[in-house]
């Protein structure tokens, strides 16, 4: 063995117990009791701490060109999710019209692979549904390791919206080969033509983008994706869900047996709308945006009960000169904020305080989304074969959460001052430690692009 974890808490998503970890050639080859490591192995003393899988966050946004401005770069942001306990990403290729989806992996995965930290992979964005190629390619794509599309039902302006019958279509074939179509779901009819009247009107104050993306823009949307899937049997995934409208569709979709998943994020189960009246308030807007207390209780009952089974972060980073672009216009804010560092911590803190299990924690943050996208048992456990894809974390480790302490670049953070008690003392991918208290040892270019299956329901 190269490396032996021992004397640590072993927790998966289903089990807890002591045992030493032992890896060769990046992954898993022993588990169990007083592990004999040979002179030359390196042995990492756990005692007092858990060892989990490593966290998996299937919605990352690195290098995007969104809202005249470009998020933060692919080593940067996967560094800073190394720090706090992330071992797999899945970063999209978002197709620009008229361009080839194989084309627009090709040039991704170019621009990833010297820089990533961790392993990754992608989801291809569908902007070009109604060009011929782009539904011939669609079977390719997915034989390729890329089962998992998203679709756009905003971002008219961006040129990456698709309507309801290109939505229909591609859950209808994705269906037959073995993928998935993810929605970002939002009318856009009801948001744009309510940000047009209160761009008339000069009200242009943060908190106006709170008020032309109400609850029920997201809720019927959802309800529309959802309806489509289920007349065309297909597999549904909704991304960064926010509100008590939307997990209402998703809870009645699932009863009526929609294959449907649907994903939360960190900032929408901690932060509130409130915060767009603060000064700085710009810095929180992300789209769809933050909402009020009872629907951050209401998605938390939605994992509770089973309803949402994973959750990604949707990082999207802009620093406070990017953000600063808005120049007093709600509709030009760079909508997106940081998230990966403090996921695994922030979420641990806020779980051990709701009384959940950890393996729960496991559950959501790790093994739960490795099986929706077609990465476990790779990713996502920890087992005879796995990758040895680890977190040694503290329990007792206390933090409170400044942008200064991060490993992350950017100025800001949404979660500063914020007192966590938990937090990742090492990480380890495929069995090499890439950090160590909370600071990135590993190198640029280490991480793997991850061919995943196509799949059924989990
Ligand atoms: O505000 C967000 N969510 N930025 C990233 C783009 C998206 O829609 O996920
Ligand atoms: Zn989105
Ligand atoms: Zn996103």
């Amino acid at each position: 063995m190269d490396l032996v974890i021992k004397n640590g808490k072993v927790i998966t998503a289903s089990e807890t117990y002591r045992a030493d970890v032992g890896i060769r050639g990046g992954k898993i080859v022993a588990i169990g009791k007083n592990l004999r490591a040979k002179r030359g192995t390196q042995v990492i003393d756990a005692r007092g701490k858990y060892v989990l899988p490593g966290t998996i966050d299937p919605h990352v946004h690195c290098e995007l060109p969104f809202c005249g401005t470009v998020s933060a770069d692919f080593f940067e942001e996967t560094a800073s999710a190394a720090a706090g306990g992330i071992t797999t990403i899945i970063d999209f290729a978002i197709q620009a019209k008229g361009t080839s989806m194989k084309e627009t992996i090709r040039a991704r995965r170019k621009l990833a692979d010297s820089k990533v930290a961790i392993d990754y992979s992608l989801h291809v964005g569908i902007t070009d549904w109604k060009n011929k190629r782009t539904q011939r390619e669609l079977p390719e794509v997915i034989k390729s390791g890329i089962p998992s599309f998203k679709m756009f039902m905003i971002y008219r302006g961006e040129g990456w919206m698709s309507d309801d019958a290109d939505l229909y279509e591609a859950l209808v074939m994705a269906k037959r080969y073995g993928g998935r179509i993810g929605v970002h779901a939002e009318n856009v009819y009801v948001t744009e033509t309510l940000t047009a009247k209160y761009l008339k009107e000069k009200k242009f104050a943060t908190y106006n983008h709170a008020l032309t993306r109400p609850n029920f823009t997201e809720g019927e949307a959802i309800q529309r994706a959802i309806t489509l899937a289920e007349a065309a049997d297909g597999s549904l995934y909704i991304v960064h869900m926010t509100t008590k409208e939307g997990l209402e569709a998703v809870r009645e979709g699932k009863k009526r047996g929609v294959d449907v998943y649907a994903e939360t994020c960190p900032q929408y189960l901690f932060l509130t709308d409130d915060l767009f009246k603060k000064k700085n308030g710009h810095w929180y807007a992300t789209c769809p945006p933050i909402r009020k207390r009872s629907d951050c209780l209401a998605l938390w009952k939605g994992m509770e009960e089973g309803t949402i089974l994973n959750m990604g972060t949707d990082t999207c980073t802009f620093n406070i000169k990017q953000k600063a672009l808005w120049k007093g216009v709600f509709a030009k804010i760079p909508f997106g904020m940081p998230g990966l560092e403090t996921f695994l911590p922030m979420m641990y803190t806020a779980c051990v305080k709701r009384g959940w299990s950890v393996n729960n924690l496991v559950a959501v943050t790790s093994t739960n989304s490795a099986k929706i996208f077609g990465l476990y048992p790779r990713k996502g456990t920890i087992a005879i074969g796995s990758d040895a894809d680890l977190v040694v974390f503290d329990p007792k480790k206390r933090v409170t959460i400044s942008p200064k302490r991060l490993q992350s670049t950017c100025d800001w953070n949404p979660y500063t001052g914020w007192k966590l008690t938990g937090y990742p003392a090492m990480t380890i991918s495929r069995g090499r430690i890439i950090a160590k208290n909370g600071k990135f040892v590993g190198e640029k270019g280490w991480g793997q692009f991850v061919p995943r299956k196509a799949y059924g329901r989990i």
